[in-house]
């Protein structure tokens, strides 16, 4: 059933005719609301109070989701039912973080290897080469939590562009760099175009690629085929999406960087948040409370895009990931069965690191016409590895900046001499903090979004597990690259190819 189609949704419909949400300060300074609005998951606090919604229509949300039996659907989805349709195959990502892993010849054979690496310390460098998935989950992860990891250097290349790759040649030695080749469908242009480089390279300075370079994929004969040992092949499931794969071997950098112990607690802060969005009732399951306020403030209010703004440098790239994570999910045009959506499913994902946002976008995000609704992401204290006299204060400055930005944009500000100074106010966010950028805790961020991502596709009822939207721009670079004049190029594209 599309939510255009569920029975409830014609009643919120109805009922938003005589409600207006502009603005929130009725609602805002209610004071059961903080207890009606606000959510737990040990020390992950959500505050949802300056949504645009009041408790009706809140309890409406609920019983939409449950109309569309959300939680026997989430059920069927981690129990390994193949709800990815369109290729016939399973959502097996969940299984990487439950501790049955820890039995798995999957898990030895990657864990074997990250600790003879790091005992024998021969890499001053270590380099993913991937893109997408294969890229933006460990480079993230790399950035929330780089005060945990321990030597080598961390260095990710994607992009086609040849920069980043010759920055790697200046910078790493090839006798002390370990590549790691990251690539499910192992015929990604890109990531095989860097390979390819990388290996002459390495075979110029007499050093062999088994030693240096391994593969993740889950096309091992790909690999092989490409030259490397099936030792140095490290599998993940077909099941595994690109964009939630990184607690597979695709994250194999990021149990290098943080050790057996951390890496287990990373993982174990996922599984945290599964069990929470597998067995807690709608009502107080903050995945699908999250998802609800998406579909409320898109398909609902009209808002077409959702801003993510983490108060931590260490989040920098959390706004990337979660675009690619939701948008490549979730911007869909049909439903699971091929029909046509009647309503819009994902918003524009962006954002950037607060309080450097503030003097970028936010003028936009409290006067420009349109209404962003934004994710308030925030660490409650430091690191307790940053020691420098003073720092308390600086973080605190953090905490004070992100509330003060929830205020403005919520309460807004009447000027009626002058309209340049002029703020409307009713500009929804949510408030999620956490104690502190552990390995625990940002596991649980990432399964939090994730989740959310999960139980929105299935409130629209569409596969976020595919991503067929990317093939027809591959599709025609592979044409163009065999011949620039092919026939179906339109004119104005065959002038670009061939200018000189
Ligand atoms: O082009 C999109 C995409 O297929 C993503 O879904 C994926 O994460 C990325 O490319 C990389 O794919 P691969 O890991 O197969 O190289």
């Amino acid at each position: 059933m599309q939510l255009a189609d569920n029975p409830i949704t014609k009643i919120i419909l109805e009922k938003l005719k005589h409600k207006d949400f502009r603005n929130l300060n009725h609602l805002i300074f209610d004071e059961k609301r903080s207890s009606e609005f606000q959510y737990e998951l040990l020390d992950l606090k959500i505050d949802i109070t300056r949504q645009s919604l009041d408790k009706e229509i809140k309890e409406d949300l609920i019983n939409l989701a449950k109309e569309t039996k959300i939680k026997k659907k989430i059920s069927e989805l981690i129990s390994g039912v193949k709800v990815n349709l369109s290729e016939n195959r399973s959502v097996d990502h969940f299984s990487l973080r439950k501790e049955e892993r820890f039995k798995t010849q999957e898990w030895k054979k990657l864990r074997n290897f990250v600790q003879n690496i790091s005992s024998k310390n021969n890499f001053k460098h270590i380099v993913n080469i991937g893109i997408g998935g294969s890229d933006l989950g460990p480079l993230m992860v790399n950035k929330a939590l780089k005060s945990f990891y321990k030597v080598p250097d961390i260095l990710y290349v994607s992009n086609i562009d040849p920069t980043k790759i010759s920055e790697i040649f200046v910078k790493c030695n090839p006798k002390e760099t370990l590549f790691i080749v990251t690539s499910k469908s192992f015929s990604t242009l890109e990531t095989l175009e860097n390979a390819k480089i990388v290996a002459e390279w390495l075979s110029k300075h007499k050093v062999s690629l088994n030693y240096s370079m391994v593969a993740v994929t889950s096309v091992r004969k790909k690999a092989l085929d490409w030259g490397f040992k099936d030792s140095n092949i490290f599998e993940i499931s077909e099941n595994v999406g690109g964009r939630y794969s990184l607690w597979s071997s695709v994250g194999m950098s990021i149990f290098i960087g943080l050790g057996e112990d951390n890496y287990k607690n990373f993982l174990l802060g996922a599984r945290t948040m599964d069990e929470h969005f597998i067995n807690e009732e709608v009502e107080n399951n903050i995945p699908i409370i999250l998802a609800l306020l998406r579909i409320w403030n898109r398909n609902f209010l009209n808002r077409n895009n959702h801003c993510i703004v983490p108060y931590t440098d260490n989040l920098s790239k959390f706004p990337a990931w979660a675009q690619q994570l939701e948008m490549e999910s979730n911007g869909k045009g049909v439903d699971i069965n091929g029909a046509t959506l009647k309503m819009p499913a994902s918003p524009i994902i962006w954002g950037e690191v607060g309080t450097n946002a503030q003097h970028s976008f936010f003028q936009f995000l409290h006067q420009g016409l349109e209404v962003s609704p934004t994710d308030i992401l925030v660490p409650r204290k430091p690191l307790s590895t940053i020691c420098f006299k003073g720092s308390e204060k600086n973080h605190e400055y953090l905490l004070i900046n992100a509330i003060a930005q929830a205020e403005a944009l919520a309460r807004g500000s009447v000027d009626l001499i002058n309209q340049n100074k002029n703020f409307l106010g009713g500009r929804p966010s949510t408030i999620i903090s956490w104690e502190e950028n552990t390995p625990f805790y940002i596991g649980m961020l990432i399964a939090l979004y994730e989740n959310i991502t999960i139980a929105s596709g299935l409130l629209w009822n569409i596969n976020s597990f595919d991503q067929w939207g990317v093939e027809l721009g591959k599709t025609i670079a592979n044409k163009i690259s065999n011949d620039k004049n092919d026939k179906d190029l339109t004119p104005a594209a065959k002038k670009f190819l061939n200018q000189k």
